[in-house]
């Protein structure tokens, strides 16, 4: 396959951050091989023409938003904030990675009692549309103070009284003395599109890829023998399974072996309620490609 005779296609990615790892992993296990241009900012497709651009996450709506890029891989938090009505602009999927929550947090010793506490406050953020929206829905008038980083030192430094940023693991919060009163918007990361799902061309290709690949990251296949007697039980517990194969054990008339392919996670908790309800000899399998 010629890669010069196709349009290249740009993906956005953010440049450093909690999602670019795994977007750029998710873009590899789509089955794109790239080298990584010398100044950082462009990694260019070998074998498919998708190129990468990473960029501030900041800036990813608007550069899919105004063509430049075919598609972009953020957060639904920056999505929520950047994105403007008249941008035509909206998530293809949600990605399995990149949770955070966009949360209230205030100093220590503070007492929260839901958003009527916030009236009169001034609240620092880089997130003044998402709060904003909030708080018109609580009915709570505010003073937002806008500021585009270090909004976990805005209290201390006297700029505000509370804050609202993106909450991860927590510990930016604990380290500056501010506990999390109150969660306004769950995030994870999204893939994005001009005009909602592309129809055709490489940005098709891959949007379908990353849908398998999404499935197949949550599928396992499970082997388990089971008293016959329990099989109807032991189907209800495997989950998101469609029709398991059911084989005859050799010399066992009272047993079956079940083979299935389930699309979502199967955590030690199913395996115990598996086991509680007569299965035995389990085995949990990844798969490693699927193709409905
Ligand atoms: C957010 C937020 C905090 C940090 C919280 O910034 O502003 O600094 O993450 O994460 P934690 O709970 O794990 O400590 P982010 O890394 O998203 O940077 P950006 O907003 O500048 O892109
Ligand atoms: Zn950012």
């Amino acid at each position: 396959m010629t890669v010069q005779a196709e349009r290249r296609i740009k993906v956005a990615v953010q440049k450093s951050g909690r999602l670019t790892d795994n977007s750029l992993h998710l873009m590899e296990t789509c089955g794109l091989i790239y080298s990584r241009g010398r100044d950082q900012l462009i990694c260019f497709g070998e074998n498919m023409p998708v190129d990468v651009l990473l960029v501030r996450d900041d800036d990813i709506p608007e550069l899919v938003a105004e063509g430049i890029c075919d598609l972009g891989i953020v957060g639904m938090n920056v999505f929520r904030e950047k994105t403007s009505d008249e941008m035509d602009l909206a998530p293809v999927m949600e990605l399995d990675f990149g949770r955070c929550r966009l949360s209230i947090a205030v100093p220590r010793g503070f007492e929260y009692r839901g958003a009527q506490s916030l009236a009169g406050l001034r609240i620092a953020t880089s997130y003044p549309r998402i709060l904003g929206q909030w708080l018109e829905s609580q009915g709570v008038q505010a003073d937002v103070v806008t500021l585009s980083g270090a909004v976990e030192i805005a209290p201390r430094l006297g700029r505000a009284d509370v804050i609202c940023d993106l909450v991860s693991t927590g510990s930016t919060l604990l380290a500056n003395e501010l506990e999390e009163a109150e969660v306004i918007f769950d995030s994870k990361a999204a893939l994005i599109s001009r005009g909602g799902e592309p129809a055709e061309g490489w940005p098709a290709r891959l949007a379908s890829r990353m849908r398998g690949v999404l499935s197949v990251r949550e599928s396992k296949y499970i082997m388990l023998h089971a008293p016959r007697a329990a099989l109807a039980e032991i189907r209800r517990l495997l989950p998101g399974s469609e029709s398991p194969t059911v084989m005859p054990l050799e010399g066992r008339d009272d047993k079956v072996a079940v083979h299935a392919v389930c699309r979502e996670n199967v955590f030690w908790e199913t395996l115990e309620g598996l086991k509680a309800a007569g299965a035995s000899s389990m085995l949990v399998l990844p798969v490693e490609k699927m193709l409905a």
